[in-house]
């Protein structure tokens, strides 16, 4: 059996990936607190450890982990930002999961613009308390505007063709532009200058954090609805705020925030919300949050935990080598062992 720390355990993580750990020899230890420097003793004793998106893996958590002779960082989603690859290198291998349902994430960022433009959430209120008036709905066609899309990966991809399925003018930026995509790539000030909605589907690196800032709202069309369902610090908070206080940006709609490690996947009912930010965005009409939930359909959750435990599997059987191994960045590219299908260390 490979014993595996699974922190910020939820619910629904629980069946897919019993299910899945007990027909491949993974043996999931379930722990409610998130990985930080505090929590790391638990992986004691541990071969592996199981992390997501607001786990804290950095160079401490790292050292501590190889100091207990932990051998993996499977890290369940696909962004990793929150691991320190670099410092990982030589000493804890890290996987992740490149693709389980670029859909699901795409297909919430469309629910999203939907709900948003055609105010149903205002119309959900208002029908249940027996208010039966349109004042006030009045939304906006999608046919023949123009979406800008930030990243034109996997998920991007997807939010394009269902953006093309609308009939909407798509425009996109992308550092690495998609070849024979029939994808209109512009320069990304182009970008936010033509978009009526603009779609964050980039990952989150020194180069695109806040990469929605002032500077750019600024140089956005009035009205402008923005989309975020990647990484909450893309966007400046402070500065998407005023843009909506100034009725420069028209409405946003957020699955991710840049301070949501302490607040989302929990239930704050009933508590007092410290953050100022997060509750004065919440409050406004045009903005819409979710609770980074745009990955969970049952078709991701099934999908995440058998990849996971397949890279688990992998890293510890014969060769160990595993598909899904990140690339650390170790700087050796003429003799890259990963390309030559080889362990990295
Ligand atoms: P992907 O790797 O397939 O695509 C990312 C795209 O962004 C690539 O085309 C890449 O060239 C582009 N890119 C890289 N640097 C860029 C830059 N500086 N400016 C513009 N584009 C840049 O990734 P995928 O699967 O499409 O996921 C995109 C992001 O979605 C992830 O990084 C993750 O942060 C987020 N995500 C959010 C989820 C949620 O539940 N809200 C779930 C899964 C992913």
């Amino acid at each position: 059996m490979i014993k595996t720390a699974f922190y910020d355990a939820k619910e629904y993580d629980k069946p897919s990936f019993e299910r899945y750990g007990g027909l491949n020899g993974v043996e999931f230890r379930f722990l409610e607190t998130k990985l930080n420097e505090d929590t790391v003793a638990l992986a004691r004793g541990c071969d592996a450890v199981c992390v997501f998106v607001n786990d804290t893996v950095n160079a401490a958590v790292v050292d501590r982990l190889y100091e207990y002779g932990v051998k993996l960082i499977a890290l369940r989603s696909a962004g990793y930002n929150n691991v320190d690859v670099q410092h990982a290198y030589g000493k804890v291998h890290v996987v992740h999961v490149p693709a389980y349902s670029p859909y699901a994430v795409a297909e919430h960022a469309a629910a999203l613009l939907l709900t948003s433009v055609r105010r149903i959430h205002k119309a959900y209120n208002r029908t249940r308390e027996f208010n039966f008036s349109l004042n006030g709905l009045t939304g906006f066609d999608l046919h023949g505007k123009t979406v800008g899309v930030v990243g034109t990966g996997k998920i991007g991809r997807i939010f394009v063709d269902i953006c093309r399925g609308f009939g909407m003018n798509v425009i996109a930026y992308d550092r690495f532009p998609a070849k024979d995509s029939g994808i209109d790539y512009v320069p990304l000030d182009e970008l936010f200058e033509r978009s009526d909605i603009l779609s964050l589907h980039c990952p989150l690196t020194d180069e695109t954090r806040h990469m929605i800032d002032a500077a750019a709202i600024e140089k956005m069309k009035k009205g402008v609805v923005i989309l975020n369902t990647s990484r909450g610090a893309l966007i400046d908070a402070e500065a998407l705020l005023e843009g909506i206080k100034a009725r420069k940006v028209g409405a946003a709609c957020l699955d991710v925030y840049e301070e949501e490690a302490d607040i989302f996947f929990e239930d704050r009912s009933g508590h007092i919300l410290n953050d100022d930010l997060l509750s004065r965005l919440i409050s406004m009409p045009n903005v819409i949050v979710t609770s980074h939930q745009a990955f969970l359909t049952e078709e991701a959750l099934n999908n995440i935990a058998e990849t996971t435990v397949s890279n688990i599997r992998s890293c510890f059987d014969n060769d160990g080598i595993c598909d899904n191994e990140l690339c650390y960045r170790c700087g050796n590219i003429e003799q890259c062992k990963k390309a030559r299908r080889e362990r990295c260390f």
